[in-house]
């Protein structure tokens, strides 16, 4: 079965598009990678090239959204609709040749996500979602996996491995620590926060949470896991519109002892 309205429609073509970009320079990443100068100038004209292409095509089709995208900032436009845009998310892993990020597109009406795709261009994977439609892995209808206890799940977490001076947030470390002390479970840190998602979407993994991510890390994510039967709360298990960014997204059956895990 395929997922195919005119605003999903217009998301997969315009990722598609930017998509090619980000393959060929993908390429070229090896080469810079034994170069003195490194790939981090390179990689910042990627994600410009790439937000480029995204915003064209999405203007192209809607000219009257508005659009929140992370290089680019914020274009004011229609108050109803908004496109939320990660042109790559999971740069860390694209800067060293690591075949494992994503283009993320979310779409919002009335402040609520309706649509979203998570596109990883390496492995030709293609997730989508739309409000009462339901959760796609390229045209294969997603759920969430049936993992109850979590000493059985894996679990993905992002950000950075230490408490920083000006932010006693960044407790990722810490709770690492405390949480592999309490269960057994296998935690992996895939850098990509959208990917992460899209994972407990398609079954993959069971449970994510992260502190300070940005909207567009996790707003085409959070259609992908609610379509598929999955939860997206804040730490204490509150459902809604997640405001400060601290993020835990399961497969809804350990959503209780992940709260408590992380309490
Ligand atoms: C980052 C990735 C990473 C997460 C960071 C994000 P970027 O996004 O999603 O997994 O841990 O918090 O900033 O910088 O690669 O777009
Ligand atoms: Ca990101
Ligand atoms: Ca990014």
């Amino acid at each position: 079965m395929k997922l195919s309205s005119a605003n999903i429609n217009v998301m997969i073509k315009a990722c598609r598009k930017a998509a090619k970009i980000l393959i060929r320079d993908f390429g070229e990443i090896e080469n810079l990678q034994v170069s003195l100068k490194g790939p981090g100038d390179f990689v910042t004209a990627s994600d410009k090239k790439v937000e480029k292409i995204l915003i064209e095509e999405l203007k192209k089709a809607r000219p009257s959204y508005s659009i929140l995208s992370e290089e680019i900032g914020f274009i004011k436009n229609d108050e109803e609709f908004k496109w939320i845009i990660d042109p790559i998310d999971g740069t860390s892993n694209f800067l060293h040749g690591i075949p494992h990020f994503a283009i993320s597109i979310g779409l919002e009406h009335n402040k609520e996500i309706i649509s979203g795709i998570i596109y990883d261009p390496i492995k030709d994977e293609m997730f989508v979602a739309e409000k009462g439609n339901g959760s796609y892995l390229n045209n294969q209808r997603m759920r969430v996996s049936a993992r109850s206890k979590l000493k059985n799940c894996i679990v993905f977490t992002g950000g950075p491995s230490f408490k920083t001076q000006n932010d006693d947030k960044e407790l990722s470390l810490e709770e690492y620590k405390k949480f592999s002390k309490i269960v057994a479970t296998p935690i992996r840190k895939m850098g990509s926060a959208s990917l992460d998602m899209a994972y407990v979407a398609a079954g993959r993994c069971d449970g994510f949470w992260q502190r300070n991510l940005n909207y567009w890390d996790i707003a085409a994510g959070i259609i992908l896991v609610k379509e598929a039967g999955g939860f997206v709360t804040d730490f204490k298990g509150n459902h809604g519109y997640i405001d400060n960014k601290t993020i835990l997204v399961t497969n809804s059956k350990i959503n209780e002892e992940m709260i408590e895990v992380l309490k």
